[in-house]
């Protein structure tokens, strides 16, 4: 079983985004998967149309040790796809987390032993117990940047973080991508933006290790993609196709 946590420190950076598609994209391949909401703002939760009910069990339910993890975990209306929902108040796990020794290890602790091939975890912007309990539970971290100087700024804060967790010992495994979100094309060319944040993202692929993956480009498709609960175009699967090999590497 390989868990994956996608994680980027600013909002709208395409987490949910990714968490998503790259679900889908493993769950066509007959891959077992399980999405988990880290996020109390719930938009995967939204996106993946988790079929629960309001007072069923969901991720904080598991992270308290309310249910046993298999209990918040619900079917999707695709094959091979399944969640562990949220919704607000998952905020409350906050101090939960703080309150516990190791708070950082809870969620990998609870979901380690869950029966998927891959576990894909989205998580909410910004410092916080929550998110980080969320890296921690991850052998392989990916993060999806927005391709403008806002996304450099993040970049920079997700990976200091990330350093942060891995000296203190409580995140043990490494980052396998960068994903360029919202890359800009304008005609046949890439706009000046665009082009400057890719080629800062890949000077960082190169001084760190890190493998940068085929952009998320700027489009309306993907958000069409999403409300219809349909995959997307073939011409822009090609991200997703290539962190399925990241993920399965
Ligand atoms: N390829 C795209 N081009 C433009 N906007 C997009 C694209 N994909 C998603 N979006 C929109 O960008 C916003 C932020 O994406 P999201 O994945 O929710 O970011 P995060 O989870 O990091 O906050 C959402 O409103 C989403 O609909
Ligand atoms: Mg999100």
């Amino acid at each position: 079983m390989q868990i994956t946590t996608v994680t980027s420190l600013s909002g709208g950076q395409g987490k949910t985004t990714t968490v998503f598609f790259l679900g889908l994209a493993l769950a066509k391949k007959g891959i077992k998967t399980l999405w988990i909401d880290g996020d109390p703002q719930h938009n995967l939760t939204l996106y993946g149309r988790s079929p629960h009910k309001e007072d069923e069990p969901t991720l904080l339910e598991c992270l308290t040790k309310a249910v046993k993890p298999i209990e918040a975990v619900y079917k999707t209306q695709w094959d091979n796809l399944y969640i562990m929902p949220s919704d607000r108040a998952l905020e409350q796990s906050q101090t939960y987390l703080a309150n516990e020794s190791m708070g950082e290890r809870i969620l990998h602790r609870r979901i380690k032993d869950l029966p998927f091939d891959v576990i894909l975890i989205d998580s909410q912007p910004g410092r916080s117990q929550l998110c980080s309990t969320c890296i921690c539970a991850a052998e392989k971290i990916i993060i999806p940047v927005e391709s403008n100087s806002k996304g450099l700024v993040c970049l920079q804060s997700t990976l200091e973080t990330i350093e942060d967790l891995t000296e203190c010992g409580a995140f043990e495994g490494k980052v396998a991508a960068i994903v360029p979100f919202r890359d800009t094309i304008r005609g046949i060319n890439r706009t000046k933006i665009s082009s400057k944040a890719i080629a800062y993202f890949q000077k960082v692929g190169e001084e760190t290790g890190i493998k940068i993956a085929a952009s998320i480009v700027d489009s309306e498709k993907y958000k069409q993609a999403i409300d219809a609960g349909i995959y997307l175009p073939e011409e822009l699967e090609h991200t997703f196709t290539q962190l399925t090999e990241v993920i399965n590497d």
